[in-house]
């Protein structure tokens, strides 16, 4: 049984406050889990609870320590940890809201994940173990920034992510070793162009670009320039974070100067498929657009990856309808749009049950809690998106997917392909 549950305010990779939790059991096993944050926030994620006022520019987490400390402790008192679903609804039924306003999103996800990390602790096994059970897990297949831009980099470029994808790597040990040459030779190449302007939020490269096609083409050549073949060895895939550039009923293209409507921009997209080696492209159209994701996922759904992030803010009913609508062919998988674990997991599977593919991700906003390389790989996900290869709170989740790896010896099995959409890839 859960004997405490504390949480603290701690300080993520921006700087900015977040919710750190601790429960421990009455057998005096515990676990430790901290909240991650985004800039690029869907309308329909739980809450991230704020204080507001003057105090770090109103982002204090004081409330959501306090509904940690106050009422999610006594919901959980002498719970089950075990029982994560029991958990996990003594958290959402004391909130009573549908978003989690009242508790915050960040104080439930800190709490849930801590549960789960204590359980791990008392049965002496690794969470992504805990979670998979006897269950074959794969190590999942990794998308990584080069070049962070939208909301992550001031708007220098409307695309958010510029990322890689190396689904032949056949192990995580070695899609890291490219995506190392990659960034680095993405890094000399901006030097020479004399375009280097240090990293975005996320640790990728600073988007100097005069348009998203420009990135586009530069990221071409960081990958052949560190001896890979484009298309072949390693794929672009794109955050486009569509939902950022909504302006009226259309999109605004800052960069080019253009406001698109829907089909338009799904026609950009469609064209940049076409003139470069991309595999995937998430959010190409804002929250609301089920038409756009079924429109492009009509024409390039068959070999490329069509995500929903804000989309479908991690909630299984927003999955299936789009499932039903087939308006895109994967879900990005944020714990912290849910706000608990029971939650995420269920939309992770009731995509999976879809036929859908699943990416587990983090957030622009991170620390260095390691939990979503456990979750992507016990969860058995196809993929994982972190950010960048570079800052300290990305690489320890690709380094905890290394040791998760070496763990599992010669049982070891890495998705790449076979973690991306069926056809695609
Ligand atoms: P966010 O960005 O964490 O700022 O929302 C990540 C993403 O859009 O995938
Ligand atoms: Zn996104």
């Amino acid at each position: 049984g859960i004997a405490s549950v504390f949480a603290r305010q701690i300080w993520d990779s921006r700087g900015c406050p977040t919710v750190e939790a601790e429960v421990t059991l009455a057998s005096g096993a515990s676990g430790r889990a901290a909240a991650p944050a985004g800039a690029s926030r869907g309308e329909y994620e739980a809450i991230d609870l704020r204080d507001g006022g003057i105090a770090f520019g109103g982002k204090g987490v004081g409330r959501a320590v306090d509904a940690v400390n106050g009422p999610i402790a006594k919901a959980l008192q002498a719970v089950d940890a075990r029982d994560q679903a029991l958990v996990d609804s003594r958290m959402i039924e004391g909130d009573g809201t549908s978003n989690k306003s009242v508790f915050g999103g960040n104080a439930t996800v800190a709490v849930s994940m801590a549960v789960a990390h204590a359980v791990a602790d008392a049965e002496g096994l690794p969470l992504w173990r805990l979670l998979a059970g006897d269950r074959h897990v794969r190590i999942p297949l990794p998308e990584i920034q080069i070049f962070g831009g939208g909301a992550h980099a001031g708007r220098r470029t409307d695309v958010q992510d510029f990322m890689i994808m190396a689904p032949q790597a056949g192990s995580i040990r070695r899609a890291l070793e490219i995506t190392g040459n990659v960034y680095h030779a993405a890094g000399a190449a901006m030097e020479d162009a004399g375009l280097l302007a240090g990293t975005a939020d996320e640790g990728g490269w600073w988007p100097n670009f005069d348009s998203n096609e420009a990135a586009l083409s530069m990221l071409v050549s960081a990958i052949e320039r560190a001896g890979y073949r484009p298309g072949e060895d390693v794929f672009i895939s794109l955050d486009i974070a569509a939902n950022e550039l909504r302006s009226g009923t259309g999109y605004q293209l800052n960069l080019d100067g253009e406001k698109l409507s829907s089909d338009e921009i799904v026609d950009r997209v469609v064209r940049w498929s076409e003139d470069y080696p991309i595999l995937s492209v998430e959010d190409p159209v804002g929250q609301d657009d089920t038409a756009g994701m079924a429109n492009i996922t009509a024409r390039i759904g068959e070999t490329v990856q069509i995500i929903g992030d804000d989309f479908l803010v991690t909630d299984a009913g927003r999955v299936a309808k789009a499932a039903e609508a087939a308006a895109g062919n994967a879900v990005l998988v944020k714990v912290n749009q849910a706000g608990t674990l029971t939650e995420a997991r269920a939309a992770l599977e009731t995509a999976r049950e879809l036929g859908w593919a699943t990416i587990v991700s983090a957030r622009s906003g991170e620390t260095e809690d390691v939990t979503i390389a456990h979750l992507a790989t016990g969860w058995n996900a196809g993929q994982i998106k972190v950010g960048s290869f570079a800052r300290s709170e990305r690489m320890a989740k690709w380094n905890e997917l290394l040791r998760i790896e070496e763990a599992l010896g010669s049982n070891a099995e890495f998705a790449g392909a076979g973690g991306l959409p069926r056809r695609v890839g």
